[in-house]
């Protein structure tokens, strides 16, 4: 049986705690958008129907906002449902890069572990992926925030035109400048892009995502794979109204990646050697004995996510906490100084 886990899942925890970075949605949100959620429900009426309209529905309103043609986009109840529908179309084609996000660890064909953790040993696994299969992978990736910029894996696709590249887009809405590193809109067939506005929307109980798929006979396959009435009422009309906020959005990232930066201070100042220049708010610090570390750090109210060596990378995720609880993950740092 597999011991890998998500993470984000804080009540096996028994005891109290004050902080939890274990999980990568936005800690400010979601954006008060419930009141005129509700409202747009008319008191209920929409939901007693089926919801006929709420893919239709956001997937223009997502679609506007990635810049894309609305008929490029497969609906879905986040890119975890996603995940399912590409290994059950194209799951024999893929291989995964290690380390990588639980999910495609548990759904495809592994490559062998990297022996460095740094962009550059990210792309050459990724050529050599490519040599022998597709490939899918996170980028930004869960859980090292190493990122390829679009430029770069431009150049991987289109050397290797009769490979497909799936690039999971979960974090890429939490960097500053999402179009250095976002492939939606590349001039490529042979790619398709898993997008979800949920994590940096902090709405992850919210079930909504898409792939943008150019290529249409890859579309079209996709399509018959997906269930019908695929998004609930309430999601999709929650998700475009939180789509709207987008000066939240850029405000409340901006706030998470100075938190980011501060929390990677403080965890060199405590002896560990975090993965740096990455664009997003968490940090990974390899560890040999990572649940030594995140037990004494949950004692003092802080839990983070461990990953263990079956997982490509031994060591522990922390995501960056509000900046009003930062002096919180500082002082259960001072528990744990290596
Ligand atoms: C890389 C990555 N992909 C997908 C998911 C799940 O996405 P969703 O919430 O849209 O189903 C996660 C959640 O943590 C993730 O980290």
């Amino acid at each position: 049986m597999t011991t890998v886990i998500q993470g984000g899942h804080t009540a096996r925890y028994s005891s109290a705690f004050t902080l939890d970075l274990a999980t990568c949605v936005n800690p400010f949100g979601p954006p008060h958008v419930f009141g005129r959620t509700a409202d747009a429900l008319q008191n209920g009426r929409e939901l007693r129907l089926h919801p006929f309209e709420a893919a239709e529905a956001f997937r223009h309103s997502y679609a506007r906002k990635l810049g894309v043609a609305a008929e490029e986009l497969i609906i879905a109840r986040g890119i975890t449902e996603l995940i399912h529908v590409v290994k059950e179309v194209l799951g024999s084609e893929l291989t995964c890069p290690t380390p990588d996000y639980t999910d495609l660890i548990l759904g495809f064909p592994l490559s062998t572990p990297a022996t460095r953790i740094d962009v550059q040993a990210r792309y050459s696994q990724i050529v050599e992926i490519a040599n022998q299969s597709g490939v899918i992978f996170s980028n930004p990736c869960n859980p090292t925030g190493l990122s390829i910029p679009s430029n770069q894996l431009v150049e991987i696709v289109s050397a290797y035109p009769s490979r497909l590249f799936i690039i999971d887009e979960s974090y890429v809405d939490f960097t500053s400048e999402p179009e250095t590193w976002s492939m939606v809109g590349a001039k490529l067939s042979n790619i398709l892009v898993l997008r979800s506005p949920t994590k940096c929307m902090g709405m992850g109980g919210v079930r909504v995502g898409a792939a943008w798929i150019p290529d249409s006979g890859l579309r079209a396959r996709f399509a018959k794979a997906i269930c019908k009435w695929p998004l609930s009422t309430f999601d999709a009309l929650f998700a475009q109204l939180a789509l709207e906020e987008e000066g939240w959005r850029v405000s409340t990232t901006k706030e998470l990646l100075n938190s980011a930066m501060e929390m990677e201070v403080a965890l060199t100042k405590a002896g560990f050697n975090p993965i740096h220049n990455v664009p997003v708010h968490f940090r990974f610090v390899p560890h040999q004995n990572p649940r030594l570390v995140a037990d004494k750090l949950s004692e003092a109210g802080v839990i983070v996510r461990v990953k263990s060596a079956i997982e490509g990378i031994c060591g522990l995720r922390f995501v960056a906490p509000l900046p009003s609880q930062l002096s919180v993950l500082i002082s259960a740092l001072e528990g744990v100084r290596q």
